[in-house]
């Protein structure tokens, strides 16, 4: 029988005028260069009122964190200067000394992937016309390099205003969704097996809570924090999550739960064999800050409740991987989640502070991880993991499941191509299989693929859904592949 080979299509990229790629690189990347331009100059003389890596400064290093802005600011203007007319890329930099988060251990691996994809004339990648991804993630790169450049603001996160205010607009729909799961838990403690009456159906509401969490993101321009929280569920949670399932396109919730059975007879096992102290882990690959992963850490609390609510084994632990530089607006990096916690932990609600108080005794008794690889701020996709970033790669293959949020994860799974959308998920992951691994997403982005349901085909076909269904953030999916 002939071997059929599978044909991987192109990138996307600006070069097509009718796709969100073109739009985003036109209309939406400078956008977001302008508001922090703007942010930048608003608090020239106060950037450190809002935390982060510059603590207390004195009169003479505000004065010199003044001069920074300035200059962070003059970088941006040149960049965004470069995008406006198609300039070729430039080579990524040493500067040092290096930001205590993020070394120059990035500089070779960028520039090989920006030298692997220079244009047919021999210039470096342009934004118009090179892969959408490669060029939207070394946006983030170059205004890391701006923030690199200045004394005091080399780890400064420009979008920290925008993270915390979209944050404290969600507090209310935070309370519900924490109020809830102590509710969970509560039950989970009084059952005498120590299983939920309706654990499968509480394991489908927060996974759909973690789903639609990612319905807003920063990066989207004119988004703020007026939208996301209009974009706020209603108080009550469960009849939202129900409203919103006719718009999950591809919905594998079922073998998502079967794997976590799974997991839960592993972790039986393993407590009753006590020779194996081997822990189980669950990875979580988090996208944006705020109100998306306060969900995602509701979610795998409640996992973590639903398996072994004692935690007595230590046979169980949870790896959060984060963003180590600011990257795409809203992504989450480890300050992101302390500041997270201290908002909870001080808040009036009893219910934040109790969930607060959990989680960060989660961090500190590392039941709970948080790890920054500098693999997920590089411009290469997940199929190039193994050889890139071959640590990482091991890591992630010891997982017994793998949650990846939000739609930059999900075009890094899918290589950002230009898939048909009945493409099966497993194909278009092109061999990137470290582990069981689930994609909970919603559509901001030209692609997708594993539409197995025939009916939802028919819709689309018939142009039954919104013209902008792929790229909205109405329209989720639930994506789950096993190697095994
Ligand atoms: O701008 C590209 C893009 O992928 C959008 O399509 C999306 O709005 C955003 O970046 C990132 O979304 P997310 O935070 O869900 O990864
Ligand atoms: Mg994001």
């Amino acid at each position: 029988m002939s071997q059929q080979k599978l044909i991987i299509p192109d990138p996307l990229s600006a070069l097509d005028k009718s796709s969100f790629a073109y739009k985003t690189i036109k209309d939406r990347l400078p956008v977001i260069i302008v508001k922090t331009i703007d942010f930048l100059h608003r608090h020239r003389q106060d950037l450190h009122k809002f935390g982060g890596t510059i603590n207390k400064p004195n009169e003479a290093e505000i004065a010199e964190i003044e001069t920074d802005a300035k200059e962070f600011i003059s970088h941006l203007t040149k960049l965004r200067k470069e995008l406006e007319t198609n300039k070729p890329a430039q080579l990524v930099e040493v500067i040092g000394p290096d930001c205590q988060f993020c070394p120059s251990d990035d500089v070779d691996l960028w520039n090989q992937a920006l030298e692997a994809n220079k244009l047919q004339d021999g210039s470096l990648p342009r934004w118009f016309e090179s892969p959408w991804l490669l060029m939207e993630c070394y946006l983030y790169r170059r205004i890391k390099d701006a923030a690199l450049r200045t004394r005091h603001l080399k780890c400064y996160d420009p979008f920290v205003e925008q993270k915390h205010a979209a944050c404290l607009a969600s507090i209310s729909q935070m309370n519900a969704v924490a109020r809830h799961l102590l509710l969970v838990e509560e039950a989970i403690h009084q059952s005498p097996k120590g299983v939920h009456p309706s654990e499968r159906s509480e394991f489908g509401l927060f996974v759909q809570l973690a789903l639609w969490a990612n319905k807003a993101d920063l990066s989207i321009g004119g988004m703020s924090a007026d939208n996301i929280q209009s974009q706020n569920l209603s108080s009550d949670i469960r009849d939202a999550i129900d409203s919103l399932r006719e718009n999950i396109l591809c919905d594998n919730m079922s073998e998502f739960w079967f794997k976590f059975q799974a997991i839960k007879n592993t972790l039986r096992q393993r407590k009753a064999d006590a020779t194996s102290l081997e822990p189980i882990y669950i990875d979580l690959v988090a996208d944006n800050s705020g109100y998306e992963i306060f969900v995602d850490l509701c979610l795998l609390s409640a996992l973590s409740s639903m398996l072994d609510l004692s935690h007595e084994s230590n046979l169980l632990k949870f790896r959060i991987h984060v963003k180590r530089m600011p990257w795409f607006v809203s992504d989450t990096l480890k300050v992101d989640i302390d500041w997270l916690l201290n908002l909870m932990i001080n808040h009036d609600s009893t219910d934040l502070q109790r969930l607060g108080k959990v989680w960060e005794g989660n961090l500190e008794k590392e039941i709970w991880e948080i790890h920054a690889d500098k693999f997920w701020t590089l411009p290469h996709d997940y199929s190039q993991m193994q050889e890139v970033a071959p640590e990482l790669h091991s890591t992630l293959a010891k997982s017994s499941l793998i949650i990846f949020k939000g739609d930059l994860n999900y075009r890094k799974l899918t290589g950002d191509r230009k898939w048909h959308i009945l493409t099966p998920f497993r194909v278009a992951l092109r061999g990137f299989a470290p582990a069981p691994l689930v994609a909970l997403r919603t559509a901001k982005a030209d692609v997708v693929v594993g539409l197995e349901d025939i009916s939802i085909f028919a819709r689309i076909n018939n142009n039954e859904l919104p013209r902008d269904w792929m790229i909205s953030g109405d329209y989720g999916l639930i994506q789950f592949f096993d190697p095994l």
